[in-house]
């Protein structure tokens, strides 16, 4: 799996998950809210940058969060301990074989995870079977193919198709965002609703234009910069004007659109 994941496990991509997180927060957990006492599966924590956010919005639930690196666990663990949370537990698991029985949490949550798996449609039957009858499935993903800006640039377009077709080429999909309708509803959840979280940038808010566009998405794009060149996708004179027109988005006259899709669902 580590090779297989287009973003790595290094120290930049940790903290590029918790900018993501922190800046989307409100826009995409607000309405995440779990009962007292439930017991919450959250599925691929990574880092924990969503653990911190489902411990402090459900200081009541009971949350298992499962990763395949043993190495992101064990920041995760760190980090939501050091902000104080003590309802969360961390497993090292696969969601393609959970050790967990039928029936055995009241929610499962997942983020940023389909996109990096080849057969999403599996995973999503694996969770529905460690969930309870009527318990809530909730899915957050993003997709690339929603992004829009000005100034356009066809070399930043080009930039952000080479991470498109590498995730692609390592099984995974970056444009899984407007899937996530039939890939729950086939995979036997009942009651699906998907609603289309869009973030607006411009340069009255400054926190979305650092903790967005910059330090979640350019440097998700930059991050693949090497193999994007290795494998000919780009010539690098293209690339880092790709990378400079994605920046030049963020001043003053600058925007930038993306679309987050959230499906919640029930067993
Ligand atoms: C982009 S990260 C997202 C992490 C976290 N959900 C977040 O939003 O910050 C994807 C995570 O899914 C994990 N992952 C991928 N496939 C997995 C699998 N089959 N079982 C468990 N974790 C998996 C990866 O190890 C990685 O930490």
């Amino acid at each position: 799996m580590n090779q297989k994941y287009v973003h790595g496990y290094d120290a930049r991509e940790g903290s590029r998950l918790m900018d993501q997180a922190a800046t989307l927060a409100e826009i995409l957990h607000a309405d995440t809210i779990y009962a007292a006492g439930s017991k919450v599966l959250e599925a691929g924590c990574g880092v924990g940058a969503q653990s911190v956010i489902l411990a402090r919005n459900n200081p009541e639930a009971q949350i298992t969060s499962v990763d395949l690196s043993r190495r992101s666990l064990l920041a995760a663990r760190e980090r939501v301990a050091a902000s104080g949370f003590t309802n969360v537990t961390f497993h090292q698991a696969d969601i393609l074989r959970l050790p967990y029985g039928d029936d055995a949490f009241d929610h499962v949550f997942v983020c940023f995870v389909l996109e990096h798996l080849p057969n999403p449609g599996y995973a999503l039957r694996c969770l529905h079977r460690v969930l309870k009858p009527g318990g809530t499935l909730t899915v957050i993903e993003g997709d690339h193919g929603s992004v829009y800006f000005h100034p356009d640039s066809r070399y930043a377009r080009r930039s952000i198709q080479c991470l498109i077709d590498l995730q692609a080429g390592m099984g995974g999909n970056s444009l899984i965002g407007r899937q996530l309708y039939p890939l729950i509803k086939s995979a036997g959840y009942r009651g699906v609703r998907v609603s289309p979280r869009m973030i607006y940038v411009d340069s009255s808010r400054p926190g979305l234009v650092e903790g967005f566009t910059k330090n979640t998405f350019i440097a998700m794009v930059e991050g693949v910069k090497d193999p994007a060149i290795r494998s000919s996708l780009m010539e690098e004179a293209d690339w880092d004007r790709g990378i400079r027109d994605l920046y030049r988005t963020t001043r003053e006259d600058g925007t930038f659109i993306y679309t987050f899709f959230k499906g919640v669902a029930s067993k």
